[in-house]
């Protein structure tokens, strides 16, 4: 059994694209990434924190906008639209979840496609599902990075999917099926559940429980891919899977923290360089 390093396999990809900055400022390209913030959500504030360092460790300019909780629709869409007029912003990100009394879809539909670096525009929903992407979505495409590092193939396996979700459920379900995976979606309702989740090969958790996948639901020498951030009553951040029990069954687990996680962040990274890139007809 492998524990995959999330962590190494993040800070090797950073550095690749830190040299990759490097190479577009020679020729005058500036990379630059805009974060949103709204509220003070304690682990929204965490992720943006670490958004932040991820671009000066690259070398990409960032802007922070944290806007009080009671901001009106006007107001951030009044920023978008600034935003998405700005030549040294390659990339808006709004963190999510907004507060309830904003409309989430207006304000994703209000990003720009090309600078949509989370992917979570209809346009490059879109695009996703045809397999013509620009962006890829960041969770799911870390994790694809994650099996492509490790040497797991998708192909002709089969892949079962805990978790529907349009940010990581449905994506991942779609880069796997892209690879030429027989891909099986599996959710709240579904029957049944552990027959299903003992035929992967690679099985992908996305959830939202903590210890949800047991030992018994997984398949002797199975890939385990967890998605799941959780947080305990003690403090601790735990995944979705049950892992000191399944990492004893399975040939491939990633752990949490330090597996899809940080991956996450890298994939981000990525996709403001790809847009800093077509932005400039590169
Ligand atoms: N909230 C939780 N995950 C994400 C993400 O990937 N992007 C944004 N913008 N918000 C999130």
């Amino acid at each position: 059994m492998k524990i995959i390093d999330g962590k190494a396999i993040s800070a090797k990809t950073k550095e690749e694209l830190r040299l990759e900055v490097l190479g577009l400022k020679e020729k005058g390209i500036s990379v630059g990434l805009a974060v949103i913030i709204v509220g003070d959500d304690p682990a929204s504030r965490v992720y943006v924190n670490n958004k932040k360092k991820a671009c000066e460790l690259l070398g990409i300019y960032s802007e922070e906008y944290a806007l009080p909780a009671d901001t009106n629709m006007e107001n951030l869409l009044g920023l978008i639209e600034e935003l998405n007029g700005r030549s040294d912003i390659s990339g808006i990100l709004c963190q999510l979840p907004l507060p309830r009394h904003l409309d989430e879809k207006a304000v994703i539909n209000a990003i720009s496609p090309e600078k949509d670096v989370d992917a979570f525009h209809p346009v490059n929903v879109g695009k996703i599902m045809i397999g013509d992407f620009d962006f890829l979505p960041c969770t799911p495409a870390g994790v694809m990075r994650l099996l492509d590092e490790e040497g797991i193939d998708p192909e002709g396996k089969n892949c079962v999917v805990i978790g529907r979700s349009n940010v990581v459920g449905k994506p991942m379900s779609m880069l796997l099926l892209h690879r030429n995976a027989t891909v099986t979606i599996c959710h709240s309702k579904t029957k049944n559940l552990s027959e299903i989740t003992k035929q992967a090969d690679i099985l992908v958790a996305a959830v939202g429980r903590a210890n949800f996948v047991t030992a018994d639901m997984v398949k002797e020498g199975a890939a385990i891919i967890d998605v799941g951030i959780n947080r305990l009553e003690n403090g601790k951040l735990c995944g979705d899977v049950d892992f000191e029990n399944v990492k004893e069954k399975c040939s491939f687990i990633t752990p949490v923290p330090g597996g899809a996680g940080p991956m996450t962040i890298a994939m981000l990274m990525a996709n403001t360089v790809t847009a800093a890139k077509k932005q400039n007809n590169l």
